[in-house]
């Protein structure tokens, strides 16, 4: 018996900024707040620290940053740091944008820092939540920024609660 084989194509896609200046006021303003939350990353073992924002449905902004921990799994990234804050304080309140930047001990990082798996599956746990797409801003410390839409472009073909039912 013969089989067809189809193939199955996701794409994905941002919008790149040149700059910093080029955002919108309101991006500038969260991405302001998550490279200031860089500075007081907890990040001894790695020295990279990374700085994140959310800008609540509510218009509060919560921020957070890497906390490590000498147990290194115990540590946590900042985009979670912020992602839990936030839920743990405004629980019915959803999530517009989060901003994420980034400075390393070792070297400038001049492309937009990317959230790691764990954490894209928990911005899409809030993006689910709360039916409404949660804008990523992802920085360097210099250099372009790119801004994703919706949480589907980080992590397409997501696992997610509608499996559960
Ligand atoms: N880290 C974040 O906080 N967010 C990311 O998007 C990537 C990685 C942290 C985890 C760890 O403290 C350090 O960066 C090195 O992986």
């Amino acid at each position: 018996m013969k089989h067809k084989i189809t193939k199955l194509t996701i794409s994905t896609s941002f919008d790149v900024y040149p700059s910093f200046d080029a955002l919108q006021a309101e991006d500038r303003e969260l991405l302001a707040k998550a490279k200031k939350a860089v500075k007081s990353a907890y990040a001894p073992y790695s020295n990279f620290h990374v700085g994140a924002a959310i800008l609540l449905q509510n218009g509060k902004i919560v921020t957070g940053n890497n906390q490590e921990n000498a147990a290194y799994p115990s540590g946590l990234c900042a985009e979670r740091v912020a992602l839990f804050y936030a839920n743990a304080n405004y629980p019915n309140v959803g999530v517009k944008t989060i901003a994420v930047s980034v400075a390393s001990a070792h070297q400038i990082i001049n492309e937009p820092v990317s959230p790691c798996g764990a954490c894209r599956q928990v911005i899409a746990e809030y993006e689910n939540l709360f039916e409404s797409p949660i804008r990523i801003i992802m920085s360097g410390e210099t250099g372009k920024i790119f801004v994703s839409e919706s949480i589907e472009n980080l992590l397409p073909f997501m696992f997610n609660k509608k499996h559960l039912k």
